[in-house]
């Protein structure tokens, strides 16, 4: 995919932008700002974006709703090697799609789709912002790559090298992603509560990249969305 990029400073939503502008460009249009206002994250919530962060979004018109549906899964696991490319670290992906250093999020993924069915890919990555600002907002489970790694990579040159690990993947068969998502899930092999109070172990990971958890009960059930906090983590 040929990837164009436009930059701000800062914006109140990447993923507003290119939603509201999605007509006037083409697949691979990618929205970069250095801080956002109004920063949007899963359920409705907000994401904290300061300055000094890698916030973006990018264009993508998927072939199918199957294609769309995996987006998210190959952009968690981009994130995760671009950052190993740079820092020397490899973090880990809390189902869906939370990126992790030392257990604290530091990279949000929201895919949000237009009405002719294009996605909206918004990735948001802490990398300098100071543990003082996460504990100033209650956010004990976030954190940046500087404060967990001691190195803050160059914006630009993340943003490159996640771009270019998501078009090896797009490009990949989905059960090459499945087997590298896998590999990088640290939810699998734990016991989880569901945003609905369901406590169950993680399983695995379906081909299309929904959790199979196994319920106190015994019994298998599947999640495609929602919110899934790990015992002891968040
Ligand atoms: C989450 O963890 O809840 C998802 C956060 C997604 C944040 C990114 S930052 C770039 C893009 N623009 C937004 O407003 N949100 C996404």
């Amino acid at each position: 995919m040929k990837f164009t990029l436009e930059e701000f400073n800062f914006l109140p939503s990447t993923n507003l932008y290119l939603k509201e502008n999605a007509k006037d460009f083409l697949e691979g249009q990618v929205i970069v700002a250095k801080e956002q206002t109004g920063g949007r994250g899963r359920l409705g919530r907000t994401f904290f974006s300061p300055k000094n962060g890698l916030y973006f979004s990018v264009l993508i018109c998927p072939k199918t709703v199957e294609d769309s549906l995996f987006l998210p899964i190959i952009a968690g696991i981009a994130v995760a090697r671009g950052i190993k490319n740079l820092t020397g670290v490899l973090p880990k992906l809390k189902w869906p799609n939370d990126v992790l250093l030392n257990k604290k999020k530091i990279c949000g993924i929201l895919a949000e789709g237009t009405a002719d069915g294009k996605v909206i890919m918004g990735i948001g990555i802490n990398l300098g912002a100071s543990r003082s600002y996460f504990d100033s907002l209650n956010l004990s489970h976030v954190s940046s790559i500087l404060v967990e790694t001691k190195k803050e990579p160059d914006r630009l040159e993340l943003l490159n090298s996640i771009l270019s690990e998501f078009d090896i993947l797009l490009s990949s068969p989905k059960e090459e992603v499945i087997k590298l998502y896998r590999v990088l899930c640290i939810t699998l092999g734990q016991i989880i509560t569901t945003s609905t109070n369901l406590s169950a172990v993680a399983m695995d990971i379906t081909p299309k990249g929904e959790l199979i958890v196994k319920t106190q009960d015994n019994k298998i059930q599947i999640l495609n969305s929602g919110e899934v906090s790990i015992s002891g983590m968040y």
